[in-house]
């Protein structure tokens, strides 16, 4: 593996071997020890878009290891490709560092940059995915829940990014992924089919929140308005009414079902106040485990 662009291009041995490192790692660190397997390694952290658990998840996990991050931030790199192409600056980058964690708009970006550099890419979000968050996410619930073979995930809102990157988890680790959106802002069908291909029957979509909560170990929500599409947001804030996690959707749900969201949250719209606040609520173990996870795949890249 010299990338890490998408869970749907990993093997479910190469996403477990991460997952179980991520596990090792975290162990590790809580037990006041380290790993400073990349000393004297660079990370550069190319960002198109803002972040807060991205950014310093990646840089903190970098300082652990025993390596350095430089962060380029919107206002230094703009739109890649703009000043100079792509192809350009993944081989600038790729004789300066290690490792060239990029999140874009387009995610072709991030594609021509793995494909001109030498050295690793990772996808820290693009318009089409967001594995790390994935991944961190599986990491939370195999802590809550144990054992995810069988256990249901219900999405309720956009298909977007972050909908797509665990429809390919859950297909990878054995789980029934559900989406309930409204009509016009489902996951497309290319993503269910390819979830589909991996674990038969795995990935649906449904218009009906109360459908897909029923039953489910797990009610994940984000934004109904991604990063890029602000101008969108009253509209979409009026067509996705109905598709709150609040009370009245949880009600639905087993009594015991984990909710999660990767966060930045808006309450009132996607999640309630009382839901994000509940004892059922994980979402702040989630946020953490962006650090572990990728802690885990920075050695995992790098550390060869
Ligand atoms: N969940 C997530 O990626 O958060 P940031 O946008 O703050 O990095
Ligand atoms: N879907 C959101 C995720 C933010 C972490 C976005 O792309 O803005």
């Amino acid at each position: 593996m010299k990338s890490f662009l998408s869970i749907q291009d990993c093997s479910s041995e190469e996403l477990k071997e991460l997952l179980a490192l991520s596990r090792d790692l975290k162990a590790l660190y809580k037990n006041g020890k380290r790993d400073i397997c990349l000393s004297g390694k660079v990370l550069a952290m190319l960002f198109e878009k803002a972040s807060l658990r991205t950014r310093v998840s990646f840089q903190v996990a970098m300082v652990d290891l025993g390596g350095t991050a430089i962060y380029l931030k919107p206002e230094d790199i703009g739109i890649i490709g703009k000043r100079e192409p792509a192809k350009d600056m993944a081989r600038v980058f790729a004789r300066y560092v290690d490792c060239i964690m990029v999140r874009t708009f387009s995610h072709e970006t991030i594609l021509e940059l793995d494909q001109w550099s030498h050295e690793p890419i990772i996808n820290a979000l693009s318009d089409w995915s967001h594995p790390c968050q994935g991944m961190a996410d599986i990491l939370t619930i195999r802590e809550h829940c144990g054992d995810l073979t069988g256990l249901k995930l219900a999405y309720i809102g956009d298909g977007n990014n972050v909908a797509r990157s665990l429809a390919f988890a859950c297909a990878k680790f054995n789980m029934q992924f559900v989406c309930a959106s409204p009509t016009g802002y489902e996951l497309d069908a290319e993503t269910l089919d390819a979830a589909n291909k991996t674990l038969p029957n795995c990935a649906s979509q449904t218009h009906d929140p109360v459908e897909a909560v029923t039953a489910a170990q797990i009610v994940y929500t984000d934004t109904w308005t991604s990063m890029g599409q602000e101008e969108e947001k009253a509209k979409r804030v009026a067509e996705f009414a109905g598709f709150s996690v609040d009370e009245a959707l949880m009600e639905k749900a087993p009594k015991d079902a984990k909710v999660m969201h990767c966060l930045p949250a808006y309450r009132g719209c996607e999640i309630s106040d009382g839901v994000m606040e509940s004892e059922n609520s994980i979402v702040f173990d989630q946020a953490e485990n962006r650090l572990h996870f990728q802690r885990a795949l920075l050695k995992y890249l790098i550390a060869k």
